[in-house]
């Protein structure tokens, strides 16, 4: 069926995800992506509208929409007209006039994304939604997952750190089940995720208990800007009791490590533990890239 936003990975069937990952790994080498500049997507004009700050997910749908021939404008939320009052529906409708084919968004309010999309011609990709949801990490995880590990069924991914305010937590965790992987969890109380989805997982206490039964560990930030006040959190406890160090990775060469991104070295993860061979860091960022190109493909190519 072809479909018109990507707003949350539930709008994918498996057979989606599947065909998608297919044709993300066409466009990738051991090392990188194959050099090469299709036209795919030429005359297609697509608008980036961050309203939430971005390194990765910006660079790679630039870097997509690019390599597939496509226009790319980055819109910037602080400093626009939102700030001077004007709002939502009347940016959106003001981008709209200006003959974008896509919207590209990435805004902290929960629901704005599908709000948007009941009103506007555009499509709308989710490229970060509150705590809610971000359609194309889950991809980009599945991706980087399948390549290393030869199939997501199966394997053990363990979700370390912020699963309370952490989009990629949800949206993960409903594609690497949905694919037949068996995903838990560890997380503070204070930063542990309250949704139904996270009920009937199972839950480790610390990273010491989690190891040895772990194929992956996700470690996801602490995300400071959606703490409320009263969480505090004592940095020593942490490290102790979640932090992937340099004396843990060496215990544990065989376990695979991922991270959306951006890290926080010190917290979550020991900067040299980003060099070593099980980091799958680095390759999720290509990976990027490549589900991107896929997702873009799907849903603009005619
Ligand atoms: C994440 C995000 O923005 O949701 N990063 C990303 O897109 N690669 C995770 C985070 O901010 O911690």
């Amino acid at each position: 069926m072809a479909l018109q936003h990507l707003l949350s990975t539930r709008d994918l069937s498996v057979k989606d995800i599947n065909s998608l990952l297919d044709d993300a790994s066409s466009v990738l080498t051991p090392d990188g992506l194959h050099p090469m500049q299709s036209h795919e997507l030429r005359g297609k004009r697509l608008v980036l509208a961050f309203f939430e700050a971005s390194t990765r997910t910006r660079l790679s749908f630039e870097t997509a929409a690019d390599r597939l021939g496509g226009t790319s404008i980055f819109f910037q939320g602080s400093g626009s007209s939102v700030e001077k009052g004007e709002t939502m529906r009347e940016t959106i409708f003001t981008i709209q006039s200006m003959g974008f084919d896509a919207i590209i968004l990435r805004h902290a309010q929960n629901g704005i994304h599908c709000e948007i999309a009941s009103y506007s011609t555009m499509s709308v990709i989710n490229a970060g939604e509150g705590s809610a949801q971000h359609p194309t990490q889950a991809l980009l995880d599945a991706s980087t997952i399948r390549e290393y590990s030869g199939e997501v069924s199966g394997k053990r991914v363990a979700i370390v750190g912020d699963l309370r305010h952490s989009r990629v937590a949800r949206s993960t965790t409903d594609v690497l089940k949905r694919l037949g992987a068996n995903v838990a969890y560890c997380a503070p109380d204070a930063l542990a995720p309250n949704d139904e989805m996270f009920s009937t997982m199972q839950r480790f206490s610390s990273m010491d208990e989690l190891l040895p039964w772990a194929d992956v560990v996700y470690l996801l930030r602490i995300q400071r800007e959606r703490l409320s006040d009263e969480i505090i959190l004592d940095p020593d406890d942490y490290r102790r009791r979640y932090s992937f160090t340099m004396e843990r990775a060496r215990e544990y060469p065989n376990v695979a490590v991922m991270h959306p991104g951006p890290v926080n070295v010190g917290v979550e993860i020991d900067e040299p533990v980003l060099d070593l061979p099980q980091c799958l860091i680095h390759r999720q960022v290509t990976h990027g890239v490549a589900v991107r190109m896929a997702v873009l493909r799907k849903l603009l190519s005619t």
